[in-house]
């Protein structure tokens, strides 16, 4: 299963479908030439000839109507074959006016070819739609064949980076960031294909996996937490999800069911959420959040700083940690100005009682001057980065809390 593109090979003279069947997918021409052709007068007429970069079947999948006509490979053809679904996600996802423009055009499309009476001589060759578009349009839907393989391969696997008590030096827990295993390009960073994910319902699909891999690695960690309790507190783990696992009206009662299958208590799971993911729905993304701190789970809010939440917003929504976004960390010695707005994030979070958590620390002086403005938690490069579970276990057992201002935590036990 290791991923393949389902690419069909499509022999000359093969009908792909025929007008006035239903259609359950589209196709994009990778090599080859395909005809369209309708029927007038008992007998096939050939409207179109199709080529490399072409689309076609996308009609009846866009509107859920009957094939406009029949396709037929003229050419040994290689074809990618897009999915249904692959369309509807993005037709939801839509500006209303744009849904509207596309169906009207359909519509008209359907009845102008309907209606003609003298049919072109010889089939068009359309003019070719511009490269970039095509290339771009065809890697997106590509990659999203890629991904679905990937789910059902188990290809994604946490790596966890360290967050560290500042003042004591302690570990507290992990971040668990989702890696792509790619059986041929090896690791693959999530940015790379989390907005495809997102698109598509298979970010929760990914989250599952994650999620199911943290619970298997977690007894273990925690074992090791005792053997190092000097230095390590019971870790936790930090998950990142999205807008859309949040939108899964069923997505608390999954977490539940998953704490109860897999004897996990609930301290031992976060969730970290966007600043911008919670822009939108409020209301609902509010009450998800409500019931999944009322199960006990923590919920921080990530990249703060850089999603213009409003203050309004922050204060209502049930949340227990905040992370500062590293880039604000990142120009902790950029000057006065930068170290002010920290600052500023740090004041606010203090008044609204939720502790923090700066991302992105990668010097010791970053750590101590977060320390002395009464940061909370740190986690960055400075005290490791993102490893695998293995990696993680060794870390736990050999780390030795080192406090960043020893002083500091005299008059904390004083
Ligand atoms: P669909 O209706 O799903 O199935 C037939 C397909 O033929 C249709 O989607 C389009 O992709 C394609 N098609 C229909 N009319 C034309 C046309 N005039 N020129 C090129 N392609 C067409
Ligand atoms: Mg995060």
């Amino acid at each position: 299963m290791s991923g393949h593109i389902p690419f069909l090979k499509v022999p000359k003279g093969q009908v792909l479908f025929r007008e006035g069947e239903t259609g359950q997918h589209a196709y994009a021409i990778e090599s080859g030439l395909v005809q369209i052709c309708v029927e007038r007068g008992g007998k096939q007429v050939a409207i179109a000839k199709l080529g490399k970069g072409e689309i076609f079947g996308e009609m009846a999948i866009i509107s859920e109507g009957k094939r406009s006509a029949t396709a037929v490979a003229l050419k040994d053809c290689r074809l990618l074959k897009l999915e249904a679904q692959q369309f509807h996600h993005r037709m939801e996802a839509m500006d209303p006016v744009m849904r509207m423009i596309v169906d009207v055009m359909l519509t008209r499309l359907r009845s102008t070819l309907e209606q003609l009476e003298t049919l072109p001589e010889a089939p068009r060759q359309h003019e070719q739609p511009p490269a970039e578009l095509v290339d771009e349009a065809l890697a997106r839907l590509r990659l999203e064949h890629e991904l679905q393989d990937a789910v059902l391969d188990e290809q994604f696997s946490p790596f966890y980076q360290p967050i560290v008590c500042l003042a004591t030096g302690k570990l507290a827990g992990f971040e668990a960031l989702v890696r792509w295993d790619h059986p041929e390009r090896g690791l693959v960073a999530p940015d790379s294909f989390i907005p495809a994910a997102e698109e598509s319902d298979l970010i929760m699909a990914i989250t599952r996996n994650v999620l199911l891999r943290v619970s298997k690695d977690l007894p273990e960690m925690r074992v090791r937490c005792l053997k190092n309790i000097e230095n390590v507190k019971l870790v936790y783990v930090s998950l990142n999800v999205t807008a859309r696992d949040l939108a899964d009206a069923q997505f608390a009662d999954k977490i539940e069911a998953h704490f109860v299958e897999h004897g996990m208590t609930t301290d031992a799971l976060r969730l970290e959420v966007t600043e911008s993911s919670l822009m939108s729905n409020l209301d609902e993304i509010d009450l998800m959040l409500g019931r999944l701190r009322r199960l006990g789970v923590g919920i921080a809010i990530d990249d703060f700083g850089t999603g213009y939440s409003s203050m309004n917003h922050l204060a209502q929504l049930p949340i227990s940690t905040l992370k500062i976004d590293r880039s604000f960390v990142a120009a902790l010695n950029d000057g006065e100005q930068n170290r002010k707005i920290v600052n500023a994030i740090l004041q606010l979070a203090s008044e609204l009682e939720i502790p923090v958590i700066a991302e992105g620390i990668e010097t010791q002086e970053d750590a101590r001057y977060l320390a002395r403005q009464d940061c909370a938690f740190g986690q960055g490069y400075y005290y490791g980065k993102p490893m695998t579970c293995e990696a993680a276990l060794e870390l736990i057992e050999g780390w030795n809390a080192e406090p960043v201002l020893p002083q500091l935590v005299q008059s904390l036990s004083a």
